[in-house]
């Protein structure tokens, strides 16, 4: 009977800790957000420049509305491919200072095309082993061989590209990594991957979700943040967490946009986005390059809170603006984060299969709007709660 095997399965999760359940936002993504009609200090979300909700941006979104209606009506090949798409991939290409770019629907959709359509079957992909769940899927998916290495491991990543050197071409090869750990809130060591992937011949892809907006003198990302300049490197990045929007992209050379629009099937079997999300994309990162104060603005924040924990003696590897503080046991992480919601913050506890078994954690993320008073409550708050279940 299917409503049993479901009714058990669901069950193991409860008595796991690990039964997830929607909470249900009545408000936009601000730094103090509404559920059931309550306000909670929001303390959990990727909106890190606060431009979800900024005024510019839904400008930007109503009068493309009025110009070229809600709906694309078909994938981006058949009828689908609007001003504003074009426009976004010239914006994206501009900013990010590559050649050329493409707009995929989500993060998810991007990294699932991208690898699937850079290795395949007889390759090999190497996967940082906390790299995010979408890059995971778009390894499996791809049929190449998925070597993973342990987190940040340089060296073993170097044993496991000698080991697989055997073949030749350039293609056969692909190194991938989160430029910002979505997790963890660390930073690659993307210098040290470079080096390994021009020594052993493999292309390399940057999942820069995290670092778009937030890192680097104009918010290009990690790789403006490490000084890095190469235009083989393949980023990847989404439009949904500090652009404040939705979707996502490849940035890269032209050959590997031609290429992409023509083998990456979650770009081709698919509706394109809305045209309106594209424009509110474009005005999004109009702002990130005129207004770096937003930028300076996070990065006090993330220095006051990161110091805050780690004053009280709570560790955390977080060096961005996701900050996460290991609870370990998935139910102990479940009960402090209902604690603190029900003292107004609003922090999810993030679990397995999110995160590896035994690390379970709040996730604590901030945005450059968070008044300094909510902030100064939200650490005080955090630090009792945490030291109460210790
Ligand atoms: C590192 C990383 N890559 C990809 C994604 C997927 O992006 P999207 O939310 O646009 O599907 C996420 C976010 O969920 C992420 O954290």
């Amino acid at each position: 009977m299917p409503q049993d095997f479901i009714e058990k399965k669901l069950k193991e999760l409860k008595d796991k800790g690990l039964y997830r359940s929607l909470n249900l936002v009545d408000s936009p993504q601000k730094p103090r957000i509404k559920i059931n009609g309550k306000e909670y200090i929001l303390l959990c979300s990727n909106n890190y420049l606060g431009l979800a909700n900024h005024p510019k941006i839904k400008e930007a979104a109503i009068n493309a509305i009025k110009k070229y209606g809600v709906g694309a009506g078909g994938a981006r090949l058949v009828s689908g491919n609007m001003k504003p798409h074009r426009e976004l991939e010239e914006r994206i290409a501009k900013f990010k200072k590559t050649e050329s770019s493409l707009v995929f629907n989500s993060g998810y959709h991007a990294n699932l095309g991208i690898i699937s359509a850079l290795v395949g079957r007889g390759d090999f992909v190497f996967s940082d082993k906390l790299n995010h769940a979408s890059i995971v899927d778009g390894c499996l998916l791809s049929g190449a061989e998925f070597k993973r290495y342990p987190h940040k491991d340089i060296s073993v990543l170097e044993d496991l590209l000698k080991k697989h050197s055997r073949l030749t071409t350039r293609n056969s090869r692909l190194i991938i990594t989160d430029g910002v750990f979505s997790m963890d809130g660390d930073i690659a060591p993307l210098k040290d991957i470079l080096n390994l992937a021009e020594k052993y011949n493999a292309m390399l892809m940057i999942d820069d979700a995290h670092g778009t907006g937030v890192l680097g003198k104009n918010g290009r990302g990690t790789l403006e943040h490490l000084g890095i300049k190469n235009k083989d490197i393949i980023q990847m990045g989404t439009f949904g967490k500090a652009i404040g929007t939705f979707g996502a992209y490849a940035a890269g050379s032209k050959k590997l946009i031609d290429y992409l629009i023509n083998k990456a099937r979650p770009f081709i079997y698919t509706t394109a986005l809305p045209p309106a999300i594209c424009s509110a994309s474009i005005s999004a990162i109009d702002i990130i390059e005129k207004q770096p104060q937003i930028r300076k603005d996070l990065w006090d924040r993330v220095r006051y809170f990161i110091k805050g924990l780690k004053d009280a003696g709570i560790e955390t590897s977080g060096e961005t603006q996701i900050i996460p503080i290991i609870i370990g046991n998935a139910k102990k992480a479940v009960d402090i984060s209902k604690k603190l919601f029900e003292k107004g913050v609003f922090v999810q506890a993030i679990r397995p299969p999110a995160v590896p078994e035994g690390t379970a954690r709040l996730r604590i993320t901030l945005m450059a709007n968070h008044s300094w008073d909510d902030l100064e409550y939200a650490l005080e708050t955090i630090k009792e709660t945490v030291a109460n279940f210790a």
